[in-house]
């Protein structure tokens, strides 16, 4: 295609590129990278957005919410493990999107990347500070309310945001500026204190599932559905369900919309194909390993957690932990809280860790200035200025910001990315059938079909107020591109030599 708007980087230049200098360092092998992928996705979405969705959104039904979400996860994961294998450089989805749907398609998708993992790393962040707080409290430390929380909160009962009187979410601020230092100096030693993290929170799932299934109570199952099992609206018009009192919709569908947040982070292992040692054969491995134990102990998680306690009395900021206390286990409580905190903190490392490598691989390209995005430390050999950008993005939105607010915004993010990415492996195949695949995702167009379509699902069952803020976000996305990126591209500028 001659539009420059279009215009591809072929596989070959992409592969060529790869080799070059000022490139980051190969140190990851399959099972680190599958920890990275563990590391990015159990977090605050199991461990805090569990309890007011089963609460308020799909009571029990919550795992078959889990189940939905998951099945979406899996369709998208074998589309992005077909691009890691075959493009296996920094930048994910972005490059992908460079490779087969050209320049301005690839803008919008990094775009959207920076902001999924932006403001999910903000949402975690803001879920780490419940549990934190959730744990100091057991040795007697009180953080002040003024500066334990977000200055908002979102209602459900009205759907508008109410003052909460604090000023601030101070830990989740703090959090985030001692994980930008840590990952400024380096991937091999976020790798190691990753590993850790995950070991850490593995075994706390393990426990709760283990522990907690002698306390369960089948009567707590019924209702097993009690808000219905659909809840999808079309921007803002009623489909099928029932709707809060702001208009969102509820029940089991829409729990899977909110609870997808659980699963985001997959994809952040092909963000990392450029540091992997052997990337065409161990990024999908990492996706999908990661992908399959996650769901398989979030469906035990919550079959467990709704057993235990009825589901209109889980609690909504720290449910696992502060379950064990309602059954009379404070032990237990202390010793999950802290081990989420620890899980937690794994989350937000790797997530804090690929937004830079997008911006990384978007400067290399010319669509933002090289000097701050694409300035890799001479001696830790990381993209330095990008993630202390993307530290101090997230800092100010987890300080500020709901995590309600925060959590449907990167999964609306997220999803539109899933489905890029879903059609992009359609449009690849057909357009150029002959490019070497060291994974194919099986049953092309069925998977990647079902992608798209269980994607647009989800997202049309999130609150409408994320499709705007999304949208909005797109064309702050589109002036940019045209303002600056498209006269700096280096595809540009090399097509017209
Ligand atoms: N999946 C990640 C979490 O739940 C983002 O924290």
């Amino acid at each position: 295609m001659s539009n420059p708007l279009f215009a591809r980087k072929s596989v070959e230049l992409l592969l060529e590129e790869a080799k070059g200098e000022n490139r980051l360092r190969r140190v990851l092998g399959p099972v680190q990278l599958t920890a990275l992928g563990i590391g990015a996705i159990i977090g605050a979405g199991i461990f805090v957005a569990t309890g007011a969705a089963a609460h308020n959104i799909a009571g029990p039904s919550l795992m078959m919410s889990y189940v939905v979400a998951g099945i979406t996860c899996i369709f998208a994961a074998l589309c992005y493990a077909e691009f890691a294998a075959m493009v296996p450089v920094a930048g994910s989805a972005y490059t992908y999107a460079y490779a087969t749907l050209g320049e301005m398609f690839a803008w919008i998708i990094g775009w959207d990347l920076i902001l999924e993992y932006g403001v999910s790393s903000a949402a975690v962040a803001t879920g780490w500070s419940a549990y934190f707080q959730s744990a100091v409290s057991k040795i007697g430390i009180h953080i002040p309310a003024l500066l334990s929380q977000s200055p908002w909160k979102y209602d459900p009962l009205t759907g508008d945001f109410a003052s909460t009187g604090a000023m601030m979410n101070l830990p989740a601020i703090l959090v985030v500026v001692v994980v930008t230092a840590v990952l400024v100096k380096g991937i091999q030693e976020s790798a190691t204190f990753n590993g850790v993290m995950v070991a850490i929170k593995v075994a706390a799932v393990l426990f709760v599932i283990g522990v907690g299934a002698f306390f369960i109570d089948t009567t707590n199952w019924h209702p097993f559905a009690p808000f219905g099992w659909t809840g999808i609206s079309f921007f803002g018009h009623r489909v099928a369900g029932m709707v809060d009192g702001g208009g969102a919709p509820i029940g089991m569908m829409a729990g899977a919309a909110i609870i997808f947040f659980a699963y985001i982070g997959f994809d952040s292992v092909s963000t990392h194909a450029e540091e992997a040692k052997n990337p065409q054969r161990d990024v999908p491995i990492g996706i999908m390993v990661s992908l399959l134990v996650c769901t398989v102990l979030y469906i035990a998680v919550v079959a467990v957690l709704t057993g235990m306690v009825k589901f209109d009395q889980l609690d909504i900021n720290a449910p696992v932990s502060t379950a064990f206390r309602q059954k009379g286990l404070g032990w237990a409580e202390g010793l999950i809280a802290t081990a989420g905190v620890a899980g937690i903190t794994s989350v937000l490392l790797v997530m804090m860790l690929s937004g830079p490598r997008v911006f990384l691989a978007m400067a290399r390209d010319g669509l933002l200035p090289k000097s701050t995005f694409g300035d890799v430390h001479p001696k830790f050999r990381t993209p330095w200025k990008s993630t202390i950008l993307v530290g101090c993005f997230v800092g100010v939105l987890a300080g500020f910001l709901p995590i309600d607010a925060l959590l449907h915004l990167a999964n609306i993010g997220t999803l539109l990315a899933f489905v890029i990415v879903c059609a992009a492996v359609l449009i690849m195949r057909r357009k150029h059938p002959e490019i070497k695949r060291p994974f194919r995702c099986p049953w092309v167009p069925f998977v990647p079909i079902m992608g798209v379509l269980s994607c647009l699902m989800l997202m049309f069952s999130l609150p409408v107020a994320n499709w705007w803020r999304l949208i909005a976000w797109l064309a702050l996305g589109m002036v940019i591109y045209f303002a600056y990126s498209r006269h700096h591209s280096v595809l540009a500028k090399n097509r017209k030599k």
